[in-house]
């Protein structure tokens, strides 16, 4: 045991501690806690110039904390607004004289040169209001016309958090919900005044020093993992998804217009035709959707959760335990001898029955001859988790801890 404070479930829950304002550059759903994360890595690494890498990185979180402890990082995710705010967050914006960029942006905001072209996609207008429409248009024209690609990239950002602000999304679900018509009408067009402030308060907390090199795939973590040698990996630092994405957390539905506004040159995209083409697009292709084997996976513990749940909803739990079977057996490839995976995970409820994601993943690893060495169960504050209230009110289970499990490879 390292540190006696690794048996005091609420240490772990880092109650009252802040994200820092990297983390918060960009909206992004069920990000892990930052905190949390270094902590684990300082406390079980063994060399600063150690490999990360993260396989469903999200936002970055890992990347970062992991970069401020020296390690090289790698980091996949299928959603291009994932990699997009990855890239930005593990670059080296040092040189780079902002109060210079933003008078040259503010110029360009206040010409009419850069009013046309509007913006156009499939349903734009139920998303967005026409005045609003115009408004972004002339921001997306704004940043098209920089010169700077990570430049670029930093103000994508900024703009999707002017999206966020002006969409006719409500944002309380990940789910793509639009507002009410009355909601709509009393959206206040700030997007010029809120993009120009956005980078004001952002750009200060990009990184400026030299970081550890950082190495960003985008598509499925399946195909990509192929790419990377046997035992060539340190560190592996992740949170997978909890289920397939359209019944748990839909990251694409989440992040869909901000892409749907991205100029497609600057996200890195795998099959972007296919991954942005419609609003789902992102979610279906996510672990254990539309291309997931059924059965590639077989054991008592998973059969025993099947038996206990509506068979309806049995398909898509095999679709998905199949997936992150596939995953797993590709981390266990790659992973050095001795080296270290940190997994955080939720066990997501269905049909009132705990999905035993941690029991299942423990099983995985020791097949592959990977060994449980910690396990913390912690309570969830902040992130939000899937809830769904049942046609007759009753109050059902959710998601309220994670489980972070550390497993070592054998030497
Ligand atoms: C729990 S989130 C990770 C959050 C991240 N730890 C953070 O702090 O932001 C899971 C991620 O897995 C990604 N994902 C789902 N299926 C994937 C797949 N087949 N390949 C790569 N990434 C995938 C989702 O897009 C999502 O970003």
């Amino acid at each position: 045991m390292l540190n006696k404070k690794y048996n005091d479930n609420n240490f772990w829950d880092f109650k009252g501690t802040y994200r820092t304002q990297l983390h918060t550059l960009g909206h992004y759903p069920a990000t892990m806690v930052p905190e949390m994360q270094l902590k684990l890595m300082k406390d079980w690494k063994k060399d600063s110039d150690e490999i990360m890498l993260d396989p469903f990185m999200g936002s970055g979180t890992s990347l970062v904390e992991a970069q401020k402890l020296g390690m090289k990082v790698i980091g996949i995710d299928l959603n291009p607004y994932a990699v997009l705010l990855s890239q930005v967050k593990t670059h080296n914006y040092s040189n780079i004289n902002w109060n210079k960029i933003k008078l040259r942006i503010h110029k360009k905001l206040t010409s009419n040169r850069y009013n046309l072209p509007i913006h156009n996609f499939y349903k734009i207008e139920k998303w967005f209001r026409p005045d609003i429409i115009k408004s972004l248009s002339k921001v997306r024209n704004v940043i098209k016309s920089e010169n700077d690609e990570w430049i670029r990239k930093f103000l994508w950002v900024c703009m999707s958090e002017v999206i966020y602000k002006h969409s006719n999304d409500r944002t309380s679900t990940f789910k793509l919900y639009q507002k009410t018509d009355n909601q709509i009408k009393k959206i206040v067009d700030n997007v010029i005044k809120n993009f120009e402030d956005t980078i004001e308060n952002k750009c200060i907390f990009l990184p400026a020093k030299e970081l550890p090199t950082s190495l960003i795939y985008s598509g499925d973590t399946k195909k990509i993992c192929l790419q990377i040698p046997n035992e060539s990996i340190d560190i592996i630092c992740t949170s997978p998804p909890y289920g397939e994405n359209a019944t748990t957390v839909t990251y694409g539905q989440s992040t869909i217009l901000f892409l749907k506004w991205i100029d497609r040159k600057d996200l890195t995209c795998d099959n972007d035709e296919k991954l942005l083409s419609n609003f789902s697009s992102i979610d279906s292709l996510s672990l254990g959707g539309k291309n997931a084997n059924e059965n590639a996976y077989l054991s008592s513990t998973l059969e025993h959760f099947l038996s206990i749940i509506n068979k309806s909803k049995q398909k898509k739990v095999r679709r998905f335990v199949s997936d992150y079977w596939e995953v797993i057996k590709e981390l266990s490839r790659i992973i050095k001898k001795d080296g270290l995976i940190i997994f955080t995970i939720g066990n997501r409820i269905i049909d009132n029955q705990m999905q035993p994601l941690d029991k299942l993943t423990i099983e995985m690893f020791e097949k592959n001859n990977i060994c449980l060495i910690q396990k913390i169960s912690r309570h969830m504050l902040s992130r939000q988790t899937p809830q769904r209230v049942p046609k007759d009110n009753k109050k059902i289970k959710s998601m309220n801890k994670e489980q972070i499990l550390v497993f070592r490879k054998e030497k």
